[in-house]
């Protein structure tokens, strides 16, 4: 069985991609994961339906940027791999505060890596060269593409957000401990991700949830801009393999072959909803509604995810289509998840829009 007897590190496991990732390891895999999350408001431990109670699954609730806390861990734990998933993850947030970014992002990475590589150096020789420190980050760091081209793993990084901005120097840092202390890293940039349990704030999630309220669903500027969805599930599946069979020290970008504009997106989400959730009010087309645009709004994202596939053999198994509507089905069915999300004050508001200080 993949990761037999394996202790696996996963920060960030109660955000959106960490539980996908746990769901897939605790399922699929003999590993023994250790779950470090700060808890921020984008978390959620019911993400992970099975985790309670499982033998081969621990949480801490600990902070990435607390190198104390993180040596107990490494200490009491002592893991064979870790993977960095924890991030404040949404471009709208980073531009009206990017001070948590600088922080989880920047210096909690650089956290992270001056831990894993302490505990690293006290490791056997054999230990040393099974050891592994993937770091997931995301196709923003190489900012905008024109109508043509698709970003490659040898793409110059080019970010123009906060969060892309604090993203590529995580990654910077990641490969700089590779070439200079030699620890064994991976680092994968994957494009915009999609799925069950994504916190209400991303576009996906917040059209749905506005649709099913039947409140205007915000387009931002003309609605051509363009993202290349990635199933989550998907990715998960991807992160596992490159875990187990990455070359060290080497980038992987992950990425479906899903380009669309974000109007079409929402149009899409529309037409699952007419059909699944028919409102006596009217289609839910009528409630598109183009507002003010992003600032600094990258116009297209597109991976070229060849490496990953050739040399892996790694392959997206949701369409765009399939995965929505079981997207769709997911938020239609699990109502209290996202409720429950509403309920402890989360508001299903525009921001990003430059106007509040840091
Ligand atoms: P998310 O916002 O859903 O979850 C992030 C998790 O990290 C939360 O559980 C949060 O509590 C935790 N966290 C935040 N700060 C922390 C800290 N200082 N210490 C410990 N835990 C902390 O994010 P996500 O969408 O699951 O993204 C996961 C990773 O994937 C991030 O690194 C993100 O940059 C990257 N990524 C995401 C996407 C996407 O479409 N969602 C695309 C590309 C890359
Ligand atoms: P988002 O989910 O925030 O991801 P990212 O900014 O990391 O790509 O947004 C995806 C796209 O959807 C992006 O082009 C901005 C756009 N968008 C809207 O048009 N309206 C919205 O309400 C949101 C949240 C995003």
């Amino acid at each position: 069985m993949r990761f037999a007897g394996q202790v696996i590190f996963v920060t960030g496991g109660a955000g959106f991609i960490g539980s996908a990732l746990i769901r897939r390891l605790l399922s699929d895999t003999d590993a023994f994961v250790v779950n470090i999350d700060k808890l921020t408001y984008a978390a959620c431990l019911d993400s992970i339906p099975q985790a309670m109670g499982h033998a081969r699954y621990r949480f801490s609730q600990t902070d990435i940027c607390n190198g104390a806390a993180l040596r107990k861990l490494f200490e009491t734990f002592r893991p064979h791999s870790v993977m960095n998933l924890a991030a404040e993850s949404h471009v709208d947030r980073s531009i009206d505060g990017p001070s948590d970014f600088i922080q989880t992002n920047i210096l909690g990475t650089f956290t992270l890596l001056q831990e894993a590589l302490r505990y690293w150096r006290g490791l056997d020789r054999q230990s040393q060269n099974a050891f592994r420190f993937h770091h997931v980050s995301t196709d923003e760091v190489f900012g905008s593409l024109g109508e043509a081209g698709l970003f490659d793993e040898g793409t110059a990084y080019a970010p123009n957000s906060p969060y892309a901005a604090s993203k590529a120097s995580s990654d910077h840092l990641v490969r700089a401990w590779h070439a200079t202390y030699g620890l064994p890293t991976l680092i994968t940039n994957c494009s915009n991700n999609y799925g069950p349990y994504q916190f209400p704030e991303k576009l996906i999630p917040h059209m749905i949830i506005k649709a099913l309220g039947h409140e205007p669903l915000p387009v931002y500027g003309d609605g051509q801009n363009v993202r290349d969805w990635l199933y989550v599930e998907d990715h998960a599946a991807a992160l596992t393999l490159v875990l187990e069979a990455g070359r060290i020290g080497e980038t992987y970008n992950i990425g479906g072959r899903n380009e669309r504009t974000n109007l079409d997106v929402v149009r899409t989400i529309c037409d699952l909803l007419d059909h699944k959730a028919p409102s006596a009010k009217g289609s839910h087309h009528r409630l598109i509604s183009f507002v003010r645009d992003r600032p600094g709004h990258d116009r297209r994202y597109a991976i070229d995810a060849s490496k990953l596939e050739a040399e892996l053999g790694w392959r997206a198994t949701e369409t765009f289509e399939t995965g929505l509507a079981r997207t769709v089905a997911w938020y239609l069915e699990n109502r209290t998840w996202w409720q429950a999300i509403l309920e402890r004050g989360y508001k299903v508001q525009r921001i990003g829009l430059s106007e509040a200080s840091a």
